[in-house]
C-alpha cells in the first residue's frame, strides 16, 4: 500500500469516545467546517448545527454537530428563483444524505488532521422531534446524524475491517462462499477480541428472546454477533423511523 501523509492520516484514524476539556479554537472549528462544505455535492442538501455545552453533547464532547439532510434550504433558493420542486422528494432526500454524509466524513478527517477527534452517533434519525426543537429545525430538514468533536483524552487501537477479498470485488460480485464469510468473520471478530473492545467496553446486546439461552461471554463475544444482534433486533418496526421522517414533513408529498 502507497503511504503519503493524507493516507496514513486515513489508516490511523479511530472514533474517539473520550475528550479532554480542551475547547477548540474558532479557528479550528470554522476551518473543519469549512473542509466539510468543500466535499464533493449532488445539491448542496448538507447543513449543520454546532452545540457547545459539553455536559449535554455525547461523550460530553466539548463542541458536537447535528449533521442535517436540508432540503428546506435549496427550497428556499428555489422559491427567490420562482420555481417549485417536481421532482420526487425522495430523490431529494437520497442526495441529501449523501451530501451530508460526505460532508460529515471530510470533517472527520479535517478534524484528525488538526490533532482532533470524533465519533458519528446515529440515533439522530429517532430524536428528530428534540432535534427539530433544541435546534429550531424547519420543517425539510432531517436530523442524520451527530457528531460530537474534540481533543482525544484516549488512544483506541485502529479498528479493524474486513480482508479485501471479501470487500472489493473485481468486475462481477462473487458468490459469498461460506469459506469466504467465515474467513473474513474471523479476521473482523479476532481482530476486535484481541484488542478486548466489547470487555472493555461492558457491552453486550442482550438478547431480546428471553427463552434463549445466552451463551456468550465478553471472552467469545464479538464484532460478528453484535452486529448481527442490532440488524436483528434494533428497530424491527419500520413505520418507527417513517415516523421520525414525518415529522420532519419528509419524504413526501406529492
Ligand atoms: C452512521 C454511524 C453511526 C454510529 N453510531 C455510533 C454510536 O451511536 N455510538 C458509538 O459509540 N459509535 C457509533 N459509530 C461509530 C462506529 O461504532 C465506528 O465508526 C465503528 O465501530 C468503526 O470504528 P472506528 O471508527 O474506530 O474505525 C457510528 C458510526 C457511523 C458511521
Amino acid at each position: 500500500m502507497i503511504r503519503n501523509e493524507v493516507i496514513d492520516s486515513l489508516m490511523s484514524r479511530k472514533s474517539i469516545r473520550n475528550y479532554t476539556d480542551q475547547v477548540p479554537t474558532e479557528e479550528e472549528i470554522l476551518t473543519v467546517v469549512r473542509a466539510g462544505q468543500q466535499a464533493p455535492f449532488a445539491m448542496q442538501l448538507g447543513s449543520l448545527v454546532i452545540q457547545r455545552n459539553s455536559k449535554t453533547n455525547a461523550f460530553n464532547a466539548p463542541i458536537q454537530f447535528v449533521i442535517l439532510c436540508d432540503l428546506h434550504r435549496m427550497e428556499k433558493v428555489m422559491e427567490t428563483r420562482g420555481w417549485q420542486r417536481k421532482a420526487s422528494n425522495i430523490h431529494s432526500l437520497l442526495f441529501g444524505m449523501q451530501d451530508a454524509a460526505y460532508m460529515a466524513q471530510n470533517m472527520v478527517t479535517a478534524a484528525e488532521s488538526l490533532g482532533m477527534g470524533s465519533c458519528f452517533i446515529g440515533a439522530a434519525p429517532y430524536m428528530s422531534e428534540k432535534l427539530r426543537e433544541d435546534c429550531n429545525l424547519p420543517d425539510h430538514v432531517f436530523p442524520l446524524v451527530i457528531l460530537p468533536m474534540g481533543f482525544p483524552a484516549e488512544n483506541p487501537p485502529v479498528r479493524p475491517r474486513y480482508p479485501m477479498e471479501f470487500h472489493l470485488f473485481e468486475e462481477k460480485y462473487p458468490e459469498l462462499t461460506e469459506e469466504m464469510t467465515k474467513k473474513a468473520m474471523a479476521v473482523m471478530d479476532d481482530g476486535y477480541l484481541a484488542q478486548d473492545y466489547y470487555k472493555n467496553a461492558g457491552f453486550m446486546i442482550p438478547l431480546a428472546d428471553k427463552t434463549k439461552e445466552e451463551k456468550y461471554t465478553f471472552d467469545n463475544y464479538s464484532w460478528t454477533e453484535h452486529i448481527s444482534r442490532k440488524m436483528v433486533q434494533w428497530s424491527t418496526d419500520p413505520d418507527e423511523l417513517l415516523k421520525q421522517l414525518d415529522i420532519c414533513k419528509l419524504p413526501l408529498s406529492k
